[in-house]
């Protein structure tokens, strides 16, 4: 085989291009040479196989219509399909790779074909396969493309891993998340309720009222936290499921003014809305927008000065394209950048008298990656900040 040898050879380069995707180093191709001295290749070869051998993440490599053209032993392993018969046969070969959603992939479907199309090197998280004795695991990829000296993709590489455990531990992480956080719902809801009972009955003892209002404050607070832990638990674990209607954003914007107004009343910050009038109504979910809607307008009001103001406008451009912009303190680049890690609050005396979990921008975050949108985040220290996203419109996303 042609094509096996040539990219088998020189097999140094080959290998080092390996230690690279193992590392998730992608900027270098890979270069195909086509000089032959058999001698040296036998020995290289050699050299190289056990190399390859040795190595405990599976890697396999594949000509461009996915015909198996290498096979590690940990690939060996990790499948249970030794390579006699899987080289040389088609990807999945005698194995069964199953989507998220339940359905059976074939080599056009693979990050493998994803790779030698686009021509960079990508990954995915997990994808479940199953054995041939019907046992099912998740795997880790990375596939690279490999090209001759023209730059041509001649084949791809790719390297992968059991990740099963991992999945598993993760899972039940998320699953004790939820079920602490259900149990520590229920008796705040009683603190509170108790709370406010409570300052009905005392009357006008000053200090009692205010040590009240402490206990009922920080039940509110800590209900919050916990509602949002749960939220984003749900949505990790895929237990959400975002529907995928027609619907109007004036009326969610408006509701997310409406939610603010009376902390921006407060805090004397201007609230104001500039939706065009004609929008199209965008496809998604309702309650998860309304929830995107809130938050960042919250954060509008809560991290601004007095005197201050928040805008929410929504145009049409490649979708329903959605700003909300403030005049508030604004972030570091820094802080741009680790928006949405869970917990992530600034450090400043101002972010820690405004309060809050630290889960908001997370949660908008995983909303909006379930509606295909990212947001955009564009801040000025003392100036303020820009969250953007585009929002589907028509028949899917
Ligand atoms: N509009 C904003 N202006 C300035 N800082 C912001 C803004 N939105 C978010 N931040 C910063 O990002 C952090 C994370 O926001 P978020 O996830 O909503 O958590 P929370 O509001 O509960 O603190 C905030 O604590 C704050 O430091
Ligand atoms: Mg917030």
């Amino acid at each position: 085989m042609g094509l096996a040898r040539a990219i088998l050879h020189p097999l140094s380069l080959l290998l080092g291009g390996t230690e690279q995707v193992s590392q998730r180093r992608w900027e270098q191709p890979i270069p195909v040479t086509s000089t032959n001295e058999v001698g040296t290749v036998t020995h290289e070869r050699a050299q190289f196989e056990a190399v390859l051998s040795g190595i405990g993440e599976g890697i396999c490599v594949t000509d461009t219509v996915g015909r198996v053209l290498m096979w590690n032993r940990a690939a060996e392993q990790i499948t249970r399909v030794p390579a006699p018969v899987m080289v040389g046969a088609v990807i999945p070969g005698p194995l069964c790779l199953v989507d998220g959603d339940g359905a059976v992939k074939d080599f056009a479907r693979t990050v493998m074909k994803r790779a030698i199309d686009s021509g960079e090197a990508v990954s995915t998280a997990a994808t479940k396969l199953m054995r041939l004795d019907g046992s099912v695991l998740s795997i880790g990829m990375t596939s690279a493309p490999i090209r001759d000296h023209a730059g041509a993709v001649q084949a791809c590489v790719s390297v992968f891993r059991d990740v099963t455990r991992e999945r598993d531990i993760d899972r039940m992480k998320t699953e004790f998340v939820s079920a602490v956080s259900h149990e520590l719902r229920t008796p705040l809801t009683s603190i509170r309720a108790y709370a406010e009972t409570l300052q009905d009955l005392v009357g006008d003892e000053a200090t009692v009222q205010e040590f009240l209002k402490v206990i009922e404050e920080e039940a509110v607070r800590l209900t919050r936290l916990i509602n949002d832990v749960l939220n984003l638990s749900r949505i990790e674990s895929g237990r959400v499921r975002f529907k995928e209607e027609s619907i109007a954003l004036a009326p969610l914007v408006a509701r997310a003014i409406q939610t603010a107004e009376p902390k921006a009343a407060m805090s004397n910050v201007r609230l104001a809305t500039d939706v065009v009038p004609d929008l199209p109504p965008f496809r998604g979910d309702a309650d998860g927008i309304q929830q995107v809607l809130t938050n960042l307008v919250d954060n509008g009001v809560k991290y601004n000065r007095p005197g201050g103001r928040v805008e929410v406008r929504a145009w049409l451009n490649g979708g329903v394209r959605v700003e909300v912009r403030d005049t508030g303190i604004g972030m570091s680049l820094d802080a741009v950048r680790r928006l949405g890690e869970r917990f992530f609050r600034v450090d400043s005396s101002e972010t820690r008298r405004a309060g809050g979990t630290g889960l908001g921008i997370s949660l908008v975050k995983e909303i909006l990656q379930a509606h295909g949108a990212v947001l955009e985040v564009e801040s000025a220290e003392g100036r303020g900040s820009a969250f953007r996203f585009v929002l589907p419109v028509g028949g899917g996303a």
